[in-house]
């Protein structure tokens, strides 16, 4: 029988429309709006797209959008600064820097800079140690996105088995964490992991991270596991396109025959990002004002 699809995109819309509503309450009690600020640096086409929507569904959820594009050549002291003056700004309640910034910036440099009650993508270490503690924080909203999905399937995750592929700071890790957290026995592969294949076939549930397209197969999948696709790889343009097929880390089409439940690219995974990403604004907004 094949799989439902879980459909992150109506997911998303309903957790936009309900931080919307407590947006509006946040005004309310505040007198100001909640806001976002998000940094971008340089020209990367997928970044100025992805800034670009976090900009438009920051103000369509009725909060304010700081929106800071810096030229390529900025420096570290530049972006640096920048940073400090959004931390001491009491109308940004939370900054995002995109990422990658260009080689010759200093990533962690920039992100340990940043206030950790700002830090809506729960990159700080901070945040990590509030994450590993189990004491509350901000948290990488797309971890946290694919938490709410699983939860809404599956109910409570005590024990059952997870395999999270890929060890990424902004995924794979905060993912394992949330899943064992949530009482789950979580394995995290990776690149050095040997016989992936039979490790995934141990997994109740199946998160794939790693950017490599259609990577993991439908004969890998356990009957009725639940497998969240977090990959977005844009295929080479089939003879005659203009633009190649966006495809997940997941065999999609060999997955859904054996899966009992799966996620779609698009539409999957993805719009959880930004919906849990207002969240984090707005809670920490709330925080912000006692
Ligand atoms: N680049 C791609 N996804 C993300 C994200 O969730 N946060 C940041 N800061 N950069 C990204």
């Amino acid at each position: 029988m094949a799989a439902d699809i879980i459909d992150g995109k109506a997911f998303a819309a309903a957790l936009r429309e309900k931080v919307g509503e407590a947006a509006r309450a946040f005004g309310d009690k505040a007198g100001r709006k909640a806001g976002l600020a998000v940094v971008l640096v340089g020209d990367d086409p997928a970044s100025q797209v992805y800034v670009g929507s976090k900009g438009k569904a920051t103000v369509a959820a009725g909060m304010a959008s700081f929106e800071h594009r810096l030229p390529e050549a900025t420096s570290q002291q530049e972006l640096e600064a920048l940073v400090r003056q959004l931390n001491a700004d009491p109308a940004v309640d939370g900054i995002l820097v995109q990422l990658p910034l260009p080689e010759h910036l200093d990533d962690k440099a920039v992100i340990a800079l940043i206030d950790p009650d700002k830090d809506v993508d729960g990159l700080t270490d901070t945040n990590i140690a509030r994450l590993a503690n189990q004491q509350d924080g901000l948290f990488p909203c797309t971890p946290v996105g694919c938490m709410m999905l699983l939860a809404d399937r599956l109910g409570d995750l005590s024990g059952r088995n997870a395999v999270v592929i890929g060890r990424s700071q902004l995924v794979g890790r905060p993912m394992a964490q949330l899943l064992v957290n949530a009482n789950a026995t979580v394995t995290i592969a990776h690149s050095r992991t040997r016989d992936l294949p039979q490790v995934v076939r141990g997994a109740d549930i199946v998160i794939a991270a790693v950017g490599r397209p259609e990577m993991v197969r439908g004969d890998w999948i356990a009957p009725g596991a639940t497998v969240i696709d977090v990959g977005i790889n844009r295929l080479d343009p089939e003879p005659g396109a203009s633009k190649g097929r966006l495809v997940g880390d997941v065999a999609f089409d060999e997955a859904r025959e054996v899966a009992g439940a799966i996620t779609p690219v698009p539409g999957g995974v993805g719009p959880m990002t930004i919906a849990v990403l207002l969240r984090n604004a707005l809670v920490a907004a709330y925080r912000h004002e006692g």
